[in-house]
């Protein structure tokens, strides 16, 4: 119901880099890995409460991306599918596996993975987006310093990296956007562009994916630092690009 009556009035504005980052998933990308070991800690301030449901999967591991293929922060949660060619270098093997990125790698180049698992070596491997293996599982949410007066909301556990996301103003009934920051959250940057503040909530909000999904979800309160749910919202599988099959 909300999506019907609302779905007309988010406007059709696409975010920087999202096709960019929909050929991360259409197209193969070449490049080298190595490893680094420090596991779901990074940028992408993914860790540590109740990790995404893809870092579950037995076959998909932590990973830092190449800074130019990190678009800012928007591909931070995105999986890729490794395919190693050959080592170059070290002792390390290296199998077709699955990565999840938390970390930006800031020397490497795009094509390139920096692997949170411990080892040592470089590999020549290619790299292509896959969805992420969420099965029955919802988006989930977390603010970090956080109020009444400005928020920085983080997406978490969603198939697709978002590309852009709308926040609903209850009294002037415009979807005004959210700002990236180069952390992975979503927050309010300009002031004066009429966000309506005390921030109400709930807050209602778009998400939209790189293949041109948008969803609608209500997150009930303002609350830092914590995992949060929403109304059980999540991207469809598109049948079009690839998927991590979940492994128990
Ligand atoms: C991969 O590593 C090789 C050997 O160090 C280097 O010559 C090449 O530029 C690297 N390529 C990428 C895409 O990182
Ligand atoms: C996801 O949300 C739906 C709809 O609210 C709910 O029925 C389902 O149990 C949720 N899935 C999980 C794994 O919590």
């Amino acid at each position: 119901m909300f999506n019907l009556i609302f779905a007309s009035l988010i406007t059709a504005s696409f975010a920087a880099y999202e096709t960019e980052i929909l050929q991360m998933y259409t197209h193969v990308f070449i490049g080298n890995a190595s490893f680094y070991g420090t596991g779901y800690a990074g940028m992408c301030q993914i860790a540590p409460n109740r990790l995404p449901h893809a870092a579950l999967s037995r076959n998909t591991v932590p990973a830092a991306l190449n800074k130019p293929q990190l678009y800012g922060s928007l591909t931070c949660g995105m999986c890729l599918r490794l395919t190693p060619h050959k080592s170059l270098v070290g002792h390390t093997p290296l199998q077709n596996e699955y990565v999840y990125i938390t970390d930006v790698c800031e020397n490497c180049l795009a094509g390139d993975i920096d692997l949170a698992t411990n080892g040592d070596g470089l590999w020549a491997i290619d790299i292509q987006a896959v969805q992420c293996p969420v099965q029955n599982t919802n988006i989930s949410y977390k603010f970090q310093g956080s109020q009444e007066w400005y928020i920085k909301l983080q997406i978490r556990n969603s198939r697709f990296p978002v590309t852009e996301v709308q926040m609903y103003q209850p009294l002037s009934k415009q979807w005004l956007p959210l700002a990236r920051s180069l952390d992975g959250f979503w927050e309010i940057r300009d002031i004066g562009a009429g966000y309506e503040r005390p921030i109400q909530t709930p807050i209602t909000i778009s998400m939209r994916s790189p293949d041109n999904q948008v969803i609608y979800d209500i997150i009930p309160s303002i609350q830092n630092d914590v995992v949060l749910d929403g109304n059980g919202v999540q991207f469809a599988y598109n049948s079009a690009l690839l998927e991590v099959p979940f492994v128990v």
